[in-house]
């Protein structure tokens, strides 16, 4: 029997009209729910905008931009379009400062979330014999639960490592037959490094076939060495908290850009200064729509994520749109081992510390093939000889730190007049990383 290539034949095999027909019935559906939220409520009254102005993704420019200080500011549930007592799930990822982001779910969008991770698994081929090991991060980080849903209601087996303890990430792979891994890009490379220094070889000791990669920008590049080290089929995934996380966008077997489920998303590309629509092919910033969602759709949300549509039709068959691998943001954000920081929330943590001046200097780099981020920052003057309250301040830096951004960083204080002078705006963060 032959097993068809779709999870979701009647939505994966939609035409352009059939996509678009749905996505203005779900987008007017949409609206009318997003009066639930007090947020959306207010927005549209000062706008002097009806739930009817909106009638097709055309009639979305009226509606304006939502963007990460929006949730910040209505932190953590005054986004919401259901009461919190339908709500059964919560993530959060990096805010700027102060608070993170909160998204909710109902148990509904738990569902449909597991669905569009089952149907991007299935897509690259993931079947229910298959074995498949997750090493993300099972906390508020999306990757972890949701490809474990995911994995789950497509049938594999899971087996969920959760981050870190590569050594024994490595022993599932041989003990329980993986066949299928969820790794960011660097975590792959440090992978294979500690196979190799144990006399593993992917190929012949493991049953290792598909990877799936994301969480963090990489190039064409990056993705081959990366195939070819592990003996494996690599596919991008995109996805993001506020989306719901992973499942929004993901390679097919063609391995050339992201289908976006447009039964779930609507896209715009817009110029990041001007906030116009680009042409369609040009790079700018994602714009999404949640067109699926019930605990809290976003309209228009701004992602900072630098990307463009891939022209032409793709020849799996899907007319769902494609997003060329990202470029970049349209902020300062640095993902650091899958986990999103902002320069400036480190900053806000060193100011508290009235031994230190203030200039500072972030820069991350590979050790031992474990990406990490080192923090000098000058200390007055006047602290120069008192070297066990030096000492002191480091553990203590290093721990708030940890708290604030979820990574370890080493911290080092220098004397005053140590780091480098920058003409013009202050360079912070230095990017040192191995690409693979
Ligand atoms: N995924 C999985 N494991 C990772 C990782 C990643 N992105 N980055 C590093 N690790 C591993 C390290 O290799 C190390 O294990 P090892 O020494 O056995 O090889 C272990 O995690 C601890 O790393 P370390 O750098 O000492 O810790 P840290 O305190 O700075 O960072 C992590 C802690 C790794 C747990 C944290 O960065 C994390 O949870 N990252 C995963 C984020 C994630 O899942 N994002 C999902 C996006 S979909
Ligand atoms: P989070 O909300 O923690 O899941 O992080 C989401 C962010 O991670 C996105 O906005 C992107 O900046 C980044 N990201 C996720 N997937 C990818 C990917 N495949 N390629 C590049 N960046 C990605
Ligand atoms: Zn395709």
């Amino acid at each position: 029997m032959s097993v068809s290539p779709y999870f979701h034949p009647e939505m994966e095999t939609l035409s352009r009209s059939g996509i678009e027909a749905l996505q203005s019935e779900r987008l007017r559906a949409t609206v009318r729910h997003c009066m639930n939220s007090p947020f959306y409520k207010k927005r549209f009254a000062e706008c002097g905008l009806t739930p009817d102005d909106i009638r097709t993704p055309a009639d979305l420019y009226k509606i304006p931009f939502t963007t990460k200080q929006d949730l910040r500011d209505t932190y953590p549930f005054g986004i919401a379009s259901v009461p919190l007592e339908k709500c059964v799930r919560l993530h959060s990822s990096s805010g700027t400062t102060g608070n993170p982001t909160v998204v909710l779910h109902s148990a509904r969008d738990l569902d449909q979330w597991a669905e569009a991770v089952a149907r991007c698994l299935w897509m690259v081929g993931c079947r229910p014999d298959d074995v498949f090991q997750n090493s993300s991060g099972y906390g508020m980080f999306t990757g972890g639960l949701g490809f474990q849903y995911g994995a789950e209601r497509l049938g594999m087996l899971t087996v969920p490592a959760g981050a870190g303890n590569t050594l024994r990430q490595i022993k599932f792979f041989t003990d329980f037959g993986t066949t299928v891994v969820h790794a960011i890009p660097s975590y792959a490379g440090r992978l294979y490094e500690v196979m190799c220094q144990n006399g593993i070889d992917p190929r012949r000791d493991t049953k290792l076939r598909t990877l799936v990669i994301g969480a963090e920008p990489h190039s064409e590049d990056t993705r081959r060495r990366i195939e070819d080290m592990l003996g494996v089929k690599a596919y991008n995934s995109f996805g993001m908290s506020e989306m719901c996380g992973p499942g929004v966008a993901f390679e097919c077997p063609e391995q050339n850009g992201m289908h976006i489920w447009e039964d779930y998303y609507i896209v715009e590309i817009v110029d990041p200064d001007t906030l116009e629509p680009v042409p369609d092919g040009e790079v700018g910033e994602l714009v999404l729509t949640t067109i699926n969602r019930e605990a809290m759709p976003l309209l228009r949300y701004r992602t900072r994520d630098l990307t463009r549509i891939l022209p032409g039709d793709c020849p799996c068959g899907r007319a769902h749109k494609r997003l060329d691998r990202m470029k970049g943001r349209s902020d300062d954000m640095i993902i650091l081992k899958g986990v999103n920081i902002f320069p400036i929330q480190i900053e806000t943590v060193l100011m508290k510390y009235q031994e230190l001046a203030s200039d500072y200097l972030i820069t991350l780099e590979s050790h031992e093939d474990n990406d990490m981020m080192r923090v000098e920052v000058e200390f007055k003057e006047e602290y120069l000889d008192d070297y066990a309250r030096l000492q002191n301040l480091e553990r203590d830096i290093t721990r708030r730190l940890r708290d604030e951004i979820l990574v370890t960083p080493l911290v080092r204080l220098v004397p005053k007049g140590t780091l480098p002078v920058s003409e013009g705006k202050a360079v912070r963060v230095k990017d040192l990383r191995k690409q693979y």
